[in-house]
This record gives structure tokens, C-alpha cells and sequence, in this order.
């Protein structure tokens, strides 16, 4: 049955349809704890302020505590009749207290403010998450990396064989990447910790309340002072999704290379038996499920920036009703996102890394080609285009005899042509993949000993950046500490 709550005005009671299709509760269990914590911060600031008396502040603490504990324990459910979780736990703290104490919970505040705390909280306590988890799966890539610094693989353009590169120079390609994602993260992390509350309705409020205090108790990094402004906003939300849709974009590339590679054309990669799935009719399979389901769960993400960004673009400033509609679509992505990095982390973990399959892919080829060019250049004085033509038409004489560049005494020959002279061992030297590899010492190159410094600096890195995460976990943590000595205090 619907509440009389919030009906003051009106004659009768809301249209069960409307009540149906306008409830959030839903989307709000998510946000249930963070919800109490605000009332809480927001009492213990009434009370400060003398706002409110302590007495009655200690009350409606007491009840909030009763709540937090039913609901743990599976004896408070959010009812239908009360619209959303804010309504919900206020009818709880009325019925408890009375209407006389548990009705001044709420002064100095609206649904509008207290929407937005909640939601930030709850995205800030998941994006940690979320960055803790990009951080694994870059340590993961990083060991990969350095256990297979010197192995060697074809590397791609155009998914055709471009110049050999080694498996720890992709592996670590990619540990490179998720760093910028975390990065990303942080960023949209700074904009959703700056605390709403006070804003009030829209245009804040006329009793004396102290917003740095709220702020403090919330663990927030600072307030976000227009009062207008912050109600209005959810671009801290549309900031997080384009971050979590990069890095889904990411993790696809990566799923992707996952998929091919685990083909039996490819042979590079295979997933351990816990990690891939079978078919019901063909008893032989042996599936990269896992990474195709990342790859396939990214359009969700795309999906839900996408419906926030449409969702916001044609709002007038103020809270609008069409503002609720982005919580489904925001704990969603999180939800996947946290997913597919544990699942890729956890099934590259256990996989088993095919070195030869891998060298003797890049052996039968003519990835070495730029190399026979670029010796030409440095040991026989030719200018690179005129050394890039007389390789092409040394790979063309090769291909049409179905030979490639490991036959030497071809090369020789071919060269000769072209008034070019070389040895045999020369040849062999700069035309072997792995000793090509090698030579790309280069800032950044495939080089292994670049490989295994770059691997170094990354970690660097992310131990900067996990340092930087461990502090902003604990800033939450001794937050919370704070609002609860407060409450027990005032109880
Ligand atoms: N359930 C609402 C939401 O999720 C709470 C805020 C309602 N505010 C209002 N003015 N009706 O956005």
C-alpha cells in the first residue's frame, strides 16, 4: 500500500502504476549503507550546529544504527510503498523515534543532495575497486612480460607479419596501456569525491549548516560548493563510464588478441582447462568463452555512456526525475567491468605460453625485410628508399619461388643483382628474427634488455599508483571510523 509520506499536498494517495514505474529501489539496495552514512554525517552536523538538539540528534542515531543492523541481517526490506531508499530509512527512523525526533532528520536537506551523496559514494567505493583490479591484471602482464622478455613472436600491422617483436614486448604493451586507464580512473575518481550534500533542493539553505564537516565525516576530498551546480550534475558519472568504456576497449583489444591466439592457427596462447569451455555437440572443442564474453560485454559499457549522455544532454539545470536512470546503467558497467578484469586476469595467469610455436611462425616469413634494408643502409652507404626498393625486389624473387628470407645464398644472389654485395654470415646475422629483435634498442623498442626496463619503470609505476590507491582506501576507511566515534559519542 502507498505511504502517505510526502503527500501533504495532495488529496489522495499516489496511482499504485505511478508508484511502480517512478521506484528506485532497485538501483538504490546498492546504495543502502551509504545512504545511512550520510544521514548520520548530516545529523551529527545538525546537531553541532545546534540545528537540532543532541538529544534528539542521538535518537535518530540510535535508530539509524538499529536499521543498518536489521538490514544486515535480512529484517528490514525496502517497501514498495515508500518510493526510494531515502524515503524508506527516514519512515523507518520516524517509526522508530516518533515523529517529533526522527522528523528533524531530514531539515536542512533534500532527496536532491542526498541522491547525489549516495551515488557518489557507492561509484567512489567501486572505482577503487575497479583500479585495484586494473593494477592486477597490469602486474600479471608485467611478470609475463619479464619471464618472456627474449621470446620471440611475429609482430603485427594490418594483422599481417610486420617485424619480429618478443612476447614480453606485446605482454607488457599492454600492462603499458592500463596504466593510462588507471590514470583515467583517478581522474574521474577526483571529480565524483567532492561532497553534494548541503546543496539542499537546488539553492542551499538558510539554517547555519557546515558543509566542510559533512565533507570531513564523508571522507570527501572537498565540497562542491554551487549549490546549483552540484545538484544539477552527473558528469562525474558520464566521466567514470568514458573511463570504464576505454578501458572495456582495452580489455577487448586484449580479448581479442586472446581469441586468435588461442586458434589452432595461431597456437601462441592456450587457456588452461578451467579456463576455456566445451561445446555440446563437438567433443574436440576447447573455447576461449572468457574472452569473447569480454569482448562481447564491452557494448554494454559503450551502451550505458551512451544512454547517460542522452539521458543528460537535453536536461534543464536542477535535479530532473530522468537523473534516476542512471544508476542501473552505472552499477552494470561497474559490475562488468570488475568482472572481465578478474576473468582475464585470473585465466592469463594460469595460461601456458608457446615459445616455439610462437619463433617458428616468425622464422617463415619476411618480417626481417625492414632489418636487410635498413643493413644496407648502415653498411653500404645506399639511401633507404633506394635499400627499400632493392629489398622489395629481393622479397619478390623470393616469394615467387615460394622461398623466404632464411635462405641466405638466394639473398646473396639476388643482391648481386642489384650490384650489392654480402656475406653469408652477415646475412645470417641480420636477417635471423631474434638477433633483429635484439637490435631494437631503441627508447621503447622490442629490444629484451628494453623490454626488461621498460617492465621496471612500469612497475615503478604502479607502485606509485598503488601507494596513491592505498592512501585513498584508507582516507575512506578512517572516515568512516571518524562518523562512527561521532555517533557513538553523540548517542
Ligand atoms: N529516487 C530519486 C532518484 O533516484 C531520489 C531523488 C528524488 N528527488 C525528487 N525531487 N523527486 O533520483
Amino acid at each position: 500500500m502507498a505511504s502517505k509520506m510526502l503527500r501533504g499536498r495532495f488529496k489522495g494517495g499516489i496511482s499504485p502504476v505511478l508508484l511502480g514505474f517512478s521506484s528506485s529501489l532497485d538501483t538504490d539496495k546498492e546504495m543502502f549503507f551509504e545512504d545511512v552514512w550520510g544521514s548520520e554525517a548530516h545529523v551529527l552536523m545538525l546537531a553541532k550546529q545546534g540545528i537540532i538538539p543532541a538529544g534528539d540528534a542521538g535518537k535518530i542515531l540510535k535508530a539509524l544504527g538499529d536499521v543498518k543492523k536489521e538490514y544486515s541481517a535480512g529484517k528490514f526490506e525496502l517497501d514498495e510503498a515508500f518510493e526510494d531508499v531515502h524515503i524508506n530509512i527516514e519512515n523507518y527512523v520516524i517509526s522508530k523515534c516518533g515523529i517529533e525526533y526522527g522528523g528533524r532528520m531530514h531539515t536542512a536537506r533534500s532527496r536532491n543532495d542526498q541522491v547525489l551523496t549516495d551515488t557518489k559514494l557507492h561509484l567512489r567505493k567501486e572505482l577503487l575497486e575497479v583500479m585495484g583490479c586494473v593494477l592486477e591484471l597490469e602486474e600479471s602482464l608485467l611478470c609475463l612480460a619479464d619471464q618472456n622478455a627474449d621470446a620471440i613472436m611475429p609482430g603485427y600491422t594490418h594483422m599481417q607479419h610486420a617485424q619480429p617483436i618478443t612476447f614480453g614486448f606485446w605482454a607488457s604493451s599492454y600492462a603499458s596501456m592500463l596504466l593510462r586507464d588507471f590514470d583515467r580512473l583517478s581522474g574521474a575518481y577526483a571529480h565524483d569525491n567532492t561532497c553534494p550534500l548541503g546543496a539542499g533542493a537546488l539553492s542551499g539553505t538558510s539554517f547555519p549548516i557546515d558543509r566542510e564537516y559533512t565533507a570531513k565525516l564523508l571522507g570527501f576530498d572537498g565540497v562542491h560548493v554551487h549549490a546549483l551546480d552540484a545538484v544539477s550534475s552527473r558528469d562525474h558519472v558520464l566521466e567514470a563510464l568514458s573511463a570504464l568504456s576505454i578501458l572495456m576497449c582495452d580489455l577487448s583489444k586484449l580479448a581479442e588478441e586472446f581469441v586468435l591466439w588461442s586458434s589452432c592457427e595461431f597456437g601462441f596462447i592456450e587457456f588452461s582447462d578451467s579456463f576455456a569451455t566445451g561445446s555440446s555437440i563437438m567433443p574436440q572443442k576447447k573455447n576461449p568463452d572468457m574472452a569473447e564474453l569480454v569482448r562481447g560485454k564491452t557494448g554494454r559499457v559503450y551502451g550505458a555512456l551512451m544512454q547517460v549522455l542522452t539521458l543528460m544532454k537535453g536536461l534543464p539545470g536542477g535535479y530532473n526525475r530522468d537523473m534516476q536512470e542512471d544508476r542501473e546503467l552505472l552499477w552494470d558497467a561497474l559490475y562488468v567491468v570488475k568482472g572481465s578484469l578478474q576473468v582475464l586476469n585470473a585465466g592469463l595467469s594460469d595460461a601456458k605460453i608457446n615459445r616455439a610455436r610462437m619463433s617458428e611462425s616468425v622464422y617463415a616469413d619476411f618480417s626481417t625485410a625492414t632489418e636487410l634494408a635498413n643493413y644496407l643502409v648502415k653498411e653500404k652507404g645506399i639511401a633507404f628508399r633506394k635499400a627499400y626498393e632493392i629489398t622489395g625486389g629481393v622479397v619478390k624473387e623470393l616469394s615467387s619461388r615460394k622461398k623466404d628470407l632464411r635462405d641466405t645464398s638466394e639473398v646473396i644472389a639476388f643482391l648481386k643483382k642489384s650490384g650489392v654485395t654480402a656475406s653469408s654470415d652477415a646475412l645470417s646475422e641480420i636477417l635471423d628474427p631474434g638477433k633483429a629483435a635484439s637490435r631494437n634498442k631503441s627508447l621503447g623498442g622490442t629490444a629484451p634488455a628494453e623490454v626488461r626496463r621498460m617492465v621496471k619503470e612500469l612497475r615503478n609505476d604502479a607502485e606509485a599508483k598503488e601507494a596513491g590507491l592505498k592512501k585513498r582506501i584508507e582516507k575512506v576507511e578512517s572516515a568512516k571510523k571518524l562518523t562512527q566515534q561521532a555517533v557513538k559519542e553523540m548517542i
